[in-house]
């Protein structure tokens, strides 16, 4: 039977960049897609951005595509629903603790991007973002009036939660490694100075490499330091894992090495790589932008992303890494005939960038 994939195209752009990486997807394997609103776009059918329905489809799927969510303004009435919400929702209603994001610059795009060339050559990297914890699901709450007014959220993790996290990383760390043939590298980045969480995250890290991992070089950075090593000296990093508000912050600074968001694509998986090989792991595979309000309808957004997310769902979601590797060789190849949309400096429509890449593959 082929894999079953369900698509969930949402707003703007997305359902653009969807296309394209349907199209692919089609163009490699013996897939069966089927699609349903999301975000905005099932606000509009039902009142709520993610229903039951769809949530059963996605949980019955062997992997999820997701384009982007949202609209080019914010509700003003604060209970109104949001079309990001269905996409937390989601991600916490199957379970999924690892965000993986690819980083590397692309050579072909080496005059792109707000980093100098000299220092994101060859930079090449995955970023784990731990995505159920820490300080963005800890209790939070806001009482008291006037000058007495009190906010507070918490960070709390466990000693478990970070385990499972941790070796999603330091298994991409190995793998990585070994299809590099270069030795393997994990950075943690935490706030082990001021913070408890980082301190309890920094001993089972530690823990854990020492038991399981002895073959993958450990290393531990502070965020702050960490932040600055990122876009000074990406080329030192291969795999880097840190808690949920970490990873937000930092995947994001890192985003322009790779010359622009339209070319980053992102995994959030329930299991570690190493497993995807005997058992596919599903997931959920989406571009890192978003919904681009101010280009959509136009043809013009840059599919590369989509594509390369494509990419991920083959590798961990489908257990399928030569299908993969073929995407984005394929993406690498309509880059390298200079094939680029407006955002990366071209002239290239959506589907002109899309025909490339399917060009690519023949
Ligand atoms: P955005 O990522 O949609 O756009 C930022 C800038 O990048 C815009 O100038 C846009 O034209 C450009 N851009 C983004 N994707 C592109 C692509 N594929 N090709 C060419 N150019 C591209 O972020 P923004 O403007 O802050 O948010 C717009 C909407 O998207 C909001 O409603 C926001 O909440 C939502 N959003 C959704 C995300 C998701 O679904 N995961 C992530 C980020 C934002
Ligand atoms: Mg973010």
């Amino acid at each position: 039977m082929s894999p079953r994939i369900v698509t969930l195209p949402g707003d703007g752009v997305g359902p653009e960049v969807v296309n394209s990486a349907v199209e692919v997807l089609r163009a490699v394997g013996s897939l069966e897609f089927s699609a349903f609103p999301f975000g905005a776009a099932s606000i509009e059918l039902t009142g709520l951005p993610l229903t039951d329905e769809v949530l059963d489809a996605c949980r019955s799927a062997d992997a999820v595509l997701v384009g982007a969510v949202g609209t080019a303004h914010q509700p003003t009435d604060p209970a109104a629903p949001r079309p990001g919400q269905g996409l937390l929702d989601l991600r916490a209603a199957l379970g999924l603790y690892a965000n993986i994001r690819p980083v590397r610059a692309w050579p072909a795009l080496s005059d792109m991007g707000p980093y100098r060339t000299e220092t994101v050559k060859d930079a090449d990297l995955v970023i784990v973002r731990e995505l159920t914890g820490g300080l963005y699901a800890g209790t939070r709450g806001l009482r008291g009036t006037g000058a007495d007014r009190l906010a507070f959220d918490t960070c709390v993790y466990t000693a478990g939660e970070i385990e499972r996290v941790a070796r999603v990383a330091f298994e991409l760390a190995r793998t990585r490694a070994h299809s590099r043939r270069r030795p393997a590298r994990l950075t943690s980045i935490d706030k082990a100075n001021v913070l408890e969480t980082s301190r309890l995250w920094r001993d089972v890290l530690t823990a854990l490499g020492a038991a399981e991992y002895p073959g993958v070089r450990l290393d531990h950075l502070l965020v702050d330091s960490g932040a600055m090593a990122l876009v000074s000296t990406p080329r030192r990093f291969d795999v880097i894992i840190t808690e949920n508000m970490f990873g937000d912050i930092l995947s994001d600074a890192a985003a322009p090495i790779s010359g622009s968001l339209g070319m980053l694509a992102s995994a959030s998986l329930a299991g570690s790589p190493a497993e995807s090989m005997t058992k596919p792991l599903g997931g959920l595979y989406e571009p890192v932008h978003g919904s681009a309000p101010d280009i959509a309808g136009q043809g013009v957004a840059n599919p590369y992303g989509a594509i390369l997310s494509a990419a991920l769902l083959l590798r961990y979601g489908l257990g399928l890494p030569t299908e993969a590797a073929a995407l984005e060789d394929a993406v690498e190849g309509a880059l390298a005939a200079g094939i680029r949309t407006r955002d990366i400096g071209g002239v290239a429509t959506t589907a002109d960038a899309t025909r490339a890449v399917l060009g690519q593959l023949r």
